[in-house]
């Protein structure tokens, strides 16, 4: 088993992270939080997202937030389009990426996107045409790989058919999500697998989010598989409206602090990027879900 010597994570903090504060998060503490993982060498930051604010009314100041963002050379910015109107909103921001959202169960897709499976890949297809021919990155992010709010579990037959729709519109990469945090190790590694099947492990990430604890024995099972790119989440933040009880994703501090004790390298400072968790958790008012940076912040107290 050789493990990756090199890991890039995205933090997602911005748009996963804050899509599900009840409190409003003003535009510019997103901008300084933007600033601030960059600050850390995050090289991809998931900003925000151009989806209807009846539904996810936080992400509503999407273009002021991206207009506000300094941008830093080598840095990729990436926001979610669900749909065609969201694309022609996003694409007035310049990202460098565009993420089209699908799930591997029918019902979490009808609650988060209001359609099938079979017809938000409909709606996806001209959204990827028109970003790549635009020169646009096109991600795919897969929800509900090993269980659904609504359906319980989910097969990984039902990954592999997803994965396999996604390459068929041309969706050049895909996440494979753990949206509701109750993967374990062995069935994260399936769902990975059957991913794998139709995308090359250079093209896959993990997401993971924590809600059981496991998210890091998940991003361990995956590095076993070879998979090198992982979103993950400053502070532990995050959510989704439409996955009651999930908590965040696994914090960007606990994959750094993991991954550098392996000797894996991510280009991210790990004091800055605890700053950074800092200011958006005292912003908060909340203690940081992340493990090791209250270790860090705990010692620093001395
Ligand atoms: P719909 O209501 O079926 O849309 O929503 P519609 O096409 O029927 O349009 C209805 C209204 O929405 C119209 O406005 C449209 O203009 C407007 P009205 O005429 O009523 O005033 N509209 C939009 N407005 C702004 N931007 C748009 C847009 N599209 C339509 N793009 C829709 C369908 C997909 C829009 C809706 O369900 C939606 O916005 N869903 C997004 C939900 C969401 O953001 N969830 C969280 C992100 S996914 C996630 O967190 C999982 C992930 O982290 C991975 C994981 O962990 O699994 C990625
Ligand atoms: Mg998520």
């Amino acid at each position: 088993m050789t493990l990756p010597s090199r890991v890039k994570l995205v933090d997602v903090g911005p748009r996963d992270g804050l899509q599900n504060e009840k409190q409003a998060v003003p535009a510019t503490v997103k901008i300084e939080l933007v600033h601030r993982l960059q600050a850390a060498g995050l090289k991809e930051i998931e900003v925000t997202s151009f989806v209807s604010p009846k539904w996810v009314p936080q992400m509503a100041d999407n273009a002021e937030v991206m207009a506000g963002i300094q941008r830093q050379a080598g840095v990729r910015y990436s926001v979610l389009t669900p749909n065609m109107q969201g694309y022609q909103a996003a694409v007035h921001s310049k990202p460098d990426e565009i993420v089209v959202f699908a799930a591997a169960s029918e019902a979490f897709s009808q609650k988060n996107i209001n359609c099938s499976i079979e017809e938000s890949i409909q709606r996806f297809a001209p959204v990827v045409e028109a970003a790549r021919a635009a020169g646009i990155y096109v991600r795919g992010a897969m929800s509900c790989v090993v269980g659904c709010p609504y359906e319980g579990e989910v097969a990984p037959l039902q990954v592999g058919r997803l994965a396999q729709l996604m390459k068929s519109i041309g969706v050049q990469h895909v996440g494979v999500a753990d949206t509701i945090g109750v993967g374990t190790p062995l069935k994260v590694k399936a769902a990975m697998e059957a991913t794998l099947q139709h995308y090359d492990v250079n093209d896959v990430s993990g997401h993971f989010h924590d809600t059981y604890g496991q998210a890091l024995s998940n991003t361990l099972a995956s590095l076993e598989l070879g998979v090198w790119q992982f979103d993950t989440s400053v502070a532990g933040l995050g959510g989704c409206p439409y996955a009651k009880g999930a908590t965040g994703n696994v914090a960007t501090e606990d994959v750094v602090y993991m991954l550098h004790g392996m000797g894996i390298d991510t280009g991210i400072d790990l004091d800055k990027l605890v700053d950074a968790g800092a200011f958006i958790s005292d912003f908060l008012q909340r203690k940081s879900g992340s493990r090791v940076a209250t270790a860090i912040l705990n010692k620093r107290l001395g």
